[in-house]
């Protein structure tokens, strides 16, 4: 599977990439390259770095150019879901209430659709991994109050969740976010997070705490419900020391790695026409180009 685009393409090729700055540490070209030549594809996804301050002309170079379309990715989301306002333009309802957007559609007749797919990926990760795990089981204590708290709530309350713990560092942006997403959020002090996992179904990470390079999460899972399900938005390390813990007390544990699998299915199939499966080959071939 070495290679990546060049084989397919054709006059014809459908074109699609991603726009970030900086783009290099992307893992989506490989993640759409291994797809396009999974699939066959006539078709290539390309690593577009894109300046903040060229983000909205760059996307209608895009459009003008033909692409199909193209994933957003730091520090371009808000920008995306502000252009994809504007009149003419269209945005996913899952976009709206989240307020950002990572995947661009464009249409034949020059429109662009916006949608996110952070919780989308979020919730077909955790039903992959933990085929047991229900929405409406019970309560979800949700560690992080940044930009992927927002998608992984949002997911999560569009799923079935009866309610939602929310504890961050500084607790006013918890507020903040729970204000604005609306339902059952009710906020703990990050100091009580331990505590608040007696009874919770479900366990989350969406800080950065934990991942390669950066401090440790601190957590005592002993008021943790067994059959609670733990998993962790940081996917390197894969095993965090969260899902370690969880794993030896006996927690159904599932990796952030197949989020990242799943939040680029929706954008695959808009822009090459194939609903694409995440399998073992494709995390092999992910992990392999993370050394
Ligand atoms: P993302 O969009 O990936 O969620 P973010 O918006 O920068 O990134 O959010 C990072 C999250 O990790 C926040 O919840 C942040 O807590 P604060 O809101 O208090 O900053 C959390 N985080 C980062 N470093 C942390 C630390 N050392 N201790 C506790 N929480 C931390």
């Amino acid at each position: 599977m070495e290679g990546g685009t060049g084989m397919m393409i054709t006059g014809k090729a459908r074109l699609a990439g991603v726009l970030g700055w900086p783009v290099s540490h992307s893992q989506s070209p490989r993640l759409h390259g291994f797809w396009l030549e999974q699939y066959g594809v006539d078709g290539a996804y390309l690593p577009l770095p894109v300046a903040p301050e060229h983000f909205a002309a760059a996307v209608r170079s895009l459009v003008d150019l033909g692409f199909r379309g193209a994933n957003v990715t730091v520090p371009h989301k808000e920008a995306a879901f502000r252009l994809c306002q504007e009149q003419g333009n269209t945005l996913t309802d899952r976009a709206r209430h989240v307020g950002s957007v990572n995947t661009l559609v464009f249409t034949a007749e020059g429109h662009i659709l916006g949608d996110t797919t952070d919780g989308f990926g979020f919730i077909e990760n955790l039903r992959a991994g933990a085929p047991l795990w229900q929405a409406d089981a019970g309560p979800a204590l949700i560690l992080g109050a940044g930009g992927a708290a927002r998608s992984v709530i949002a997911a999560l309350q569009d799923a079935g969740c009866p309610e939602i713990l929310l504890t961050n560092r500084s607790r006013a942006r918890a507020e903040a976010l729970a204000a604005d997403l609306g339902g059952a959020i009710r906020v703990i002090d990050w100091e009580k997070r331990d505590d608040a996992c007696g009874g919770v179904s479900l366990l989350v990470n969406t800080t950065s705490l934990g991942m390669t390079g950066q401090p440790a999460l601190e957590s005592d899972l002993s008021a943790l419900p067994q059959s609670a399900v733990v998993t962790d938005i940081v996917y390197a390390p894969l095993e965090t020391a969260l899902l370690a813990q969880a794993r030896q007390r006996g927690n159904p544990v599932v990796d952030g790695l197949g989020m990242l699998l799943h939040q680029a299915r929706p954008g695959f199939e808009a822009w090459f026409g194939i609903a694409p499966t995440v399998t073992e080959a494709l995390r092999t071939h992910i992990i392999a180009g993370q050394k």
